[in-house]
């Protein structure tokens, strides 16, 4: 029967999403997104008055989902414990948890800044994506369609120079999705990540256009730089309910950069 093919749904409308580092690049991107599909979304960054730019962004453009906005340092544990239920509470429960903040610290070993590297990058892309996943469980648990999407990158598959903070960070969430994929799969509860390639955000403001140019001529089969939207249709395809059978994946946005060996 033609009908047994079309029963998953493939909207996100009405659905309680949590996005962090939501202000700029990706995450803004995803809130962007998610609040066009219908989704109600709690847009979380380091600065209140930088949620709430967005926040306005979304009003403006007329969607039909809605967005709240709030302050998040992930790098504070305790602030993770208060506001993550606090804003499910607000939205009336979660579905949907996005760990995407993050910085760039490059640093080799021997720098004296290597070590406030290591940590930071550790604990603001690493133990913050487990702390935000233990805060949102109890309300996931409550869901029908539970889903976790963590933005690694490519630096989680490989390694780029002087950049092993980050590397290591990356590769840490690979292995927490998987871990926790196994975990939660009884639940239903998947968890997947992101492996993003270049892409034109806050992160990569600081590169020339030229040094961008000659790096994806070089490196990326597409020959550019992706554009946060691009990957936050990824992180829509994850949490869609059609996604149900879909968990432990890491999976590359990346205009082919992993695959290409010369
Ligand atoms: P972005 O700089 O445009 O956005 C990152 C956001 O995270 C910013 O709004 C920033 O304020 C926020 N943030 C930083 N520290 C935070 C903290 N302690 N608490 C809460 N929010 C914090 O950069 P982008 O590229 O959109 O970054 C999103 C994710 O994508 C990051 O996890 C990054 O590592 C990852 N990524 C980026 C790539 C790129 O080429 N742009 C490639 C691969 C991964």
């Amino acid at each position: 029967m033609s009908d047994t093919y079309t029963r998953l749904s493939r909207s996100i409308a009405g659905h309680r999403a949590l996005v962090t580092g939501a202000a700029s690049g990706m995450g803004r991107a995803t809130a962007h997104l998610f609040a066009a599909e219908g989704a109600k979304v709690a847009l979380t960054d380091l600065d209140q008055g930088a949620c709430e730019q967005v926040a306005a962004e979304i009003a403006d453009a007329g969607h039909s989902g809605k967005a709240l906005p709030r302050a998040l340092d992930v790098t504070d544990g305790d602030a993770i414990a208060r506001t993550v239920p606090q804003m499910a509470e607000e939205l009336g429960g979660l579905d949907i948890l996005v760990n995407n903040a993050g910085f760039s610290l490059p640093a080799q070993l021997d720098d004296d800044a290597y070590p406030d590297a290591w940590d930071a990058s550790i604990a603001g892309m690493l133990t913050a994506h487990s702390r935000t996943i233990r805060a949102a469980l109890p309300f996931l648990r409550q869901s029908e369609h539970p889903r976790i999407v963590n933005i690694a990158s490519t630096e989680g598959l490989g390694a780029s120079p002087s950049n092993s903070p980050y590397v290591a960070a990356k590769h840490g969430v690979i292995g927490l999705t998987r871990g926790l994929a196994v975990d939660l799969g009884r639940e239903g509860i998947t968890v997947n990540c992101i492996c993003p390639g270049p892409i034109h955000t806050g992160i990569t403001a600081g590169i020339s256009d030229e040094h961008k140019e000659i790096f994806a001529k070089r490196r990326v089969p597409l020959r550019r730089y992706g554009h946060p939207e691009e990957v936050a249709h990824m992180t829509l395809s994850l949490v869609l309910p059609a996604a149900n059978y879909i968990t432990g994946t890491a999976i590359p946005v990346d205009g082919g950069l992993t695959i290409k060996n010369a």
